[in-house]
């Protein structure tokens, strides 16, 4: 059985940052599970097709080869990794993640994935539904402020954008992650809480540890 160490929370939150270097530090294999999320979504854009469309999607999702090669994810051959971070993708992703039966082939993905290696996992849902049974959960949160204030900081050094408007979206997109009918962001059963409002990387990635060695299941040692 492999270890698996999910990490869900609020946009902003700071997960796949987090999830990413606790993962080197363990040497386990890293999965933002909002990338398959984020394929589908370039994919149906390209196509034209709506969210509401369901028979079309779901065909779309059926017949296109989705795989990820060195963490980065390949569709029908093509490297599409550079083009799911567009603000097309960001204005649009949450509308196609909510198609239960999308969710359950990305699901159905997900799981294969994570039963084959040990693992870190970041996304919304990971913890309350993909894997209900995984070794180590975390719900990774933080004041809203906090989040877009960090957002800010990464943003406004390429761009011309005023801190409300980001502060704005950000609560937007809790009230839509925590609200939808499908899938709403929780904090899964026996999640361990961490706020990293007054905590850097660092210090969220130690307490991680800490709680790994706690467990026994992994034992790091700096
Ligand atoms: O984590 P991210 O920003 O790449 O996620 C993109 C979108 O996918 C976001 O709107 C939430 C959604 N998502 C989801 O519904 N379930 C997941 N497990 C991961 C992401």
């Amino acid at each position: 059985m492999s270890i698996q160490i999910t990490i869900d929370g609020p946009a902003g939150a700071g997960k796949s940052t987090i999830a990413k270097k606790l993962a080197q530090k363990l040497k386990f294999r890293y999965l933002s599970s909002g990338l398959f999320y984020r394929g589908i979504t370039l994919e149906a854009l390209k196509y034209s097709i709506k969210p509401n469309d369901s028979d079309k999607l779901i065909f779309l999702v059926k017949n296109i080869d989705m795989h990820l090669e060195n963490n980065r994810l390949i569709i029908n051959g093509e490297d599409v990794q550079n083009k799911l971070n567009s603000e097309d993708i960001n204005k649009n992703v949450s509308s196609y993640c909510l198609n239960q039966k999308v969710r359950n082939l990305v699901t159905e993905k997900i799981r294969d994935i994570a039963n084959n290696s040990d693992i870190v996992l970041d996304g919304r849902d990971i913890g309350s539904k993909v894997l209900p049974n995984a070794t180590l959960k975390f719900y990774l949160t933080a004041s809203d402020y906090t989040r877009a204030k960090r957002r800010y900081e990464q943003l406004s050094k390429d761009m011309d954008i005023k801190f409300s408007t980001i502060l704005e979206q950000i609560r937007e997109r809790d009230e839509q992650d925590m609200n939808r009918k499908i899938d709403p962001l929780v904090v899964p059963d026996s999640a361990i809480v961490i706020n990293s409002s007054d905590m850097s990387i660092e210090e969220v990635v130690d307490k991680m540890v800490n709680y790994l060695n706690k467990l026994g299941v992994v034992i790091y040692e700096k």
